[in-house]
């Protein structure tokens, strides 16, 4: 008998901060209903100095282990674009904060935003092979376009943990998937850039094109049809980009399962529009959206559809396990995104342009309000000090 593997626990982080779209709207000249509606986000994630993507992940997993399970961890991959160093992975820096055991692989993943998919299927094959062991999968990202840039309003931040394991709690994860790779120049940022060249809507294009071709291959490799499937998660960079993808399926579906169909949908993007882009964590931010605000049942199927540019797009699914709300700690993440700070826009432009400089000098960074457990303290000897509290 072939055992489930899937996806056990998931944990969140985004900090104490966030910008309101309606003030960046005005702060911008724009109609607010554009960012609101024709964009689809409401509050964004402002990241201060003192989080990056190392801190973040942290903080994400530390929601999710226990003594025990950390001496079960056999892997850890790192999906991420905002890596802090050319060579040394996150991975490695995250293992030490958390104090995994040394029998601990730890990798960085890089392709855009599907980095974290790419560790979610290694982890889960991993665990099928060595169903003992557990893997902890991340995906954290700083979405970060620029000041005053059209991709100004699709930028956020934040971590998305999640720890594979066999007999799964929340999700066992089905083994036929499929994927899709092209050369394409959407969006991608050569290494002496801090911010990425996007050309938005091109990316909005092959993404849904993207998504008809691996949605049609998915279809015909299992001869499941959208009839099979109580929701559909999509990687949201913007809310309205998934919006987009399931539009371009929903007509196949009977009107009662369209009125379902999107109300998933909505329940799957109510934690993205508060928080804005994660990059590689979206997909998975979207997923613990739904699981948070949908009205899920043991034994349907979730579609995701993930998508890096450059590019790589991916639909797999997934069956909900009966406990699978224990496998998240739903009060702790609505305190907190309650708990957040509105920061106005001239502090979010100063806190903008506050991240380490790229000169290598040893820097102290103004601490003391942290409220995370793990966070960053500045500079010394060209090596970042990272401190728990
Ligand atoms: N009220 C309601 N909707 C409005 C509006 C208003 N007053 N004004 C405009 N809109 C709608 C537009 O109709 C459009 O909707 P549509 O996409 O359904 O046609 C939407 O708002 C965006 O308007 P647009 O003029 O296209 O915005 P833009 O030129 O500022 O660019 C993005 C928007 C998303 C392309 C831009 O923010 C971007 O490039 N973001 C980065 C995207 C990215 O990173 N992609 C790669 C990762 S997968």
């Amino acid at each position: 008998m072939t055992v489930k593997v899937g996806i056990d626990k998931i944990g969140f982080y985004t900090p104490n901060l966030y910008l309101d779209m309606v003030d960046l709207a005005h702060a911008r000249g724009a109609d607010p209903a554009k960012y609101q509606v024709g964009i689809g986000q409401s509050k964004q994630a402002v990241i201060p100095p003192t989080q990056d993507v190392v801190t973040m992940a942290a903080n994400a997993a530390a929601q999710i282990l226990t003594p025990t399970i950390k001496t079960q961890i056999a892997m850890v991959l790192f999906g991420t674009e905002s890596g802090i160093d050319n060579s040394k992975a996150t991975a490695v820096y995250l293992a030490h904060l958390l104090e995994l055991s040394p029998q601990t692989r730890a990798v960085e993943l890089k392709q855009a935003c599907y980095g974290a998919t790419a560790g979610l299927q290694l982890a889960a094959d991993y665990v099928r092979v060595h169903p003992q062991a557990k893997v902890l999968v991340i995906g954290a990202d700083i979405a970060r376009y620029g000041l005053r840039t059209a991709g100004e309003v699709t930028q956020g931040g934040g971590a998305v943990a999640m720890l594979v394991a066999a007999n799964p709690q929340i999700l066992e994860l089905e083994a036929t998937s499929s994927y899709h790779t092209a050369d394409v120049m959407d969006f991608w940022r050569p290494t002496y850039r801090t911010e990425a060249l996007v050309d938005g809507k091109y990316s909005t294009n092959v993404y849904l094109d993207f998504f008809a071709a691996v949605w049609a291959d998915y279809q015909r490799q299992t001869k499941l049809t959208i009839a099979d499937f109580a929701a559909f998660t999509f990687h949201l960079p913007f809310t309205k980009m998934g919006r987009k993808g399931l539009r371009q399926i929903l007509p196949t579906a009977t009107p009662e399962h369209q009125a379902q169909l999107t109300a998933a949908f909505e329940a799957s993007q109510a934690d993205n529009r508060d928080v804005g882009n994660l990059y590689t964590g979206s997909l998975y931010l979207s997923f613990l959206s739904l699981l948070r605000h949908g009205h899920l049942q043991a034994g349907q199927r979730i579609g995701f559809f993930s998508y890096g540019s450059g590019a790589e797009g991916e639909f797999f699914s997934g069956l909900i396990q009966p406990n699978y709300r224990q496998g998240f700690d739903d009060a702790g993440l609505t305190d907190l995104l309650a708990n957040r700070r509105a920061v106005s826009v001239a502090e979010y432009e100063q806190l903008y342009n506050q991240q380490l400089s790229s000169d290598g000098q040893d820097m102290q960074l103004a601490v003391g309000q942290e409220q995370a457990p793990y966070y960053l303290a500045g500079r010394q000897h060209e090596q970042r000090v990272y401190r728990r509290q």
